[in-house]
């Protein structure tokens, strides 16, 4: 295995053009901004050989929505982080996410396919607390002292009304297309 390491919003690599028979990319969400996502996409393109498949997973983050196991649940702090969240940084809400069907088809590629699917109840929970991850990291990351502070003071109870029985809960959306062959 060989690995390289560029960055995605710049040219691509003379090395790197038409190698790859796939091409499989995750977890984006919260790094690409909407106005850049069709040159992230038609960059990612340029690595594949003709005919090779470009498969993207991703949380569509706009499909937020709170579960509970039971209607008593709490969920008031689980629900100020996330609109804290989104008031903090954009690249929460990405509205490129559900348009990859879309900008698969502006890039001509062909068989595209979608995938969507919410998690298993099994799954929901584990899920829900890897998203966690993401208020901490806004806590470490803003310049916004008071803001900061929120985000601590809240993670804690978030984490009791998960215990209780409250998760955020996304959709996953995973698109599948081919590049042309000639
Ligand atoms: C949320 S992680 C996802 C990692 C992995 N794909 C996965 O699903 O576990 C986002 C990744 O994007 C990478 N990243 C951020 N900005 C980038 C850029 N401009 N070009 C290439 N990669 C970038 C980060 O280094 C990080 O590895």
């Amino acid at each position: 295995m060989t690995l390289h390491s560029y960055d995605i919003l710049s040219e691509t690599p003379d090395h790197l053009r038409g190698v790859y028979d796939i091409v499989h990319v995750r977890n984006f969400s919260f790094v690409i901004r909407d106005l850049e996502a069709e040159r992230v996409i038609g960059n990612v393109l340029q690595l594949l050989k003709p005919g090779g498949y470009l498969q993207w997973a991703e949380v569509d983050a706009l499909s937020y929505r709170i579960e509970k196991t039971s209607p008593g649940c709490k969920d008031d702090a689980l629900k100020e982080l996330m609109r804290l969240g989104r008031g903090a940084d954009d690249r929460t809400t990405p509205h490129w996410v559900p348009e990859i069907p879309y900008y698969y088809q502006q890039a001509k590629l062909e068989e595209v396919e979608s995938d969507v699917k919410d998690a298993p109840p099994y799954m929901a929970v584990a899920k829900h607390e890897c998203n966690l991850i993401v208020p901490e990291m806004l806590a470490r990351t803003t310049q916004n002292s008071a803001l900061s502070e929120r985000f601590s003071r809240l993670i804690p109870e978030a984490m009791e009304e998960t215990h209780g029985g409250a998760y955020w809960a996304f959709t996953r959306l995973t698109v599948v297309g081919r590049k042309a062959s000639g």
